[in-house]
């Protein structure tokens, strides 16, 4: 099994890649921490627990930062609804949050570990950035971080910037330069690997987890006639099936500043960098895999 912290803004899409991390039995989440993006950060965390109540998992939730680093915080309810995961009654006797921050819960479970464990940010990197900053210690712990956010190509924000690296570029920037390996799930794949409306209308049937992930991913306001963008789970969807994305090793930097303010710049070229890489960037998917997987995926689940 993949031991893995999740760190997350949920969200929707963040909601799905949850489901698939608690659920698969390939996969042991040890901790899912929670940061400001789609929604507050007061939000997310209820939204995480709302997760956790609902397949009545003990996995810990440990509530993170409010605000990026230096940027003012510009939340996604455009996209995500005023709650962040809007479309279905969860029960409301929910767990609380841990009892200490996400830095410091983030530090306890990495250090705590006794294999390396992967962190999977799919929201904005600030946690990770402070963790990194104020524990050093934690990254030889650390296999690798698998990250949604960036773009090689166009992004989502601005022509430049992928919503997760915009809403806290001096975090990416850190995380990116920490000397931890990164692979790069970025835009570049997880535009491409669209749930298609075929799939999702297929999840009501399957169960209650499929009504669940139904009801809420209608609401997503990122969709289109070819289907809806689960950015999020394609780090779960990486992490169980490698072999369906093809990744480029390169070294990746953040624009902090001006119009490209949030940008994943990748070295493509190999100009800049020497042959020194960073970060394994993905560049394809093969989305009918994708769908197959989401599908067969949820059909497995108990609930
Ligand atoms: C990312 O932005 C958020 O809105 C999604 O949850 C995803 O993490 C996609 O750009
Ligand atoms: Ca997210």
């Amino acid at each position: 099994t993949i031991k893995i912290i999740m760190d997350t803004d949920p969200g929707i899409d963040d909601a799905a890649a949850i489901t698939m991390a608690i659920n698969d039995d390939n996969i042991d989440l040890k901790l899912i921490t929670t940061v400001a993006g789609n929604v507050t950060v007061d939000k997310t965390t209820k939204n995480a627990l709302k997760l956790v109540r609902f397949f009545n998992s003990d996995i810990p939730v440990a509530a993170g930062a409010k605000q990026p680093l230096i940027k003012p915080f510009e939340d996604a309810a455009r996209i995500h609804g005023e709650s962040g995961m809007p479309g279905y009654d969860f029960p409301e006797d929910l767990p609380k949050p841990m009892n200490k921050s996400a830095v410091e819960a983030l530090r306890d479970a990495i250090m705590a570990s006794d294999e390396k464990i992967t962190l999977v940010p799919t929201g904005s990197y600030t946690n990770i950035a402070l963790l990194f900053s104020e524990y050093p210690e934690v990254k030889d712990n650390i296999e690798r971080i698998v990250a949604m956010g960036g773009s090689l190509g166009m992004g989502n924000m601005t022509s430049a910037a992928e919503f997760n690296v915009f809403t806290d570029p001096h975090a990416a920037r850190i995380v990116y330069n920490s000397g931890v390996p990164i692979v790069m799930v970025g835009l570049d794949i997880t535009m491409k690997a669209l749930l298609t409306h075929e799939s999702i209308e297929k999840l009501p049937t399957l169960n209650e987890t499929g009504k669940m992930l139904h009801d809420i991913i209608i609401h997503d306001g990122d969709n289109s006639d070819s289907g809806i963008a689960m950015h999020d789970v394609n780090t779960i969807f990486y992490l169980l099936h490698p072999e369906a994305i093809t990744t480029k090793e390169m070294w990746v930097d953040v624009q902090t500043e001006g119009p490209a303010m949030g940008e994943t710049v990748g070295d493509i070229r190999g100009a800049y960098h020497d042959g020194k890489t960073n970060a394994s960037v993905c560049v394809d998917i093969d989305a009918a895999a994708f769908n197959k997987w989401f599908i067969e995926e949820v059909t497995n689940m108990s609930k």
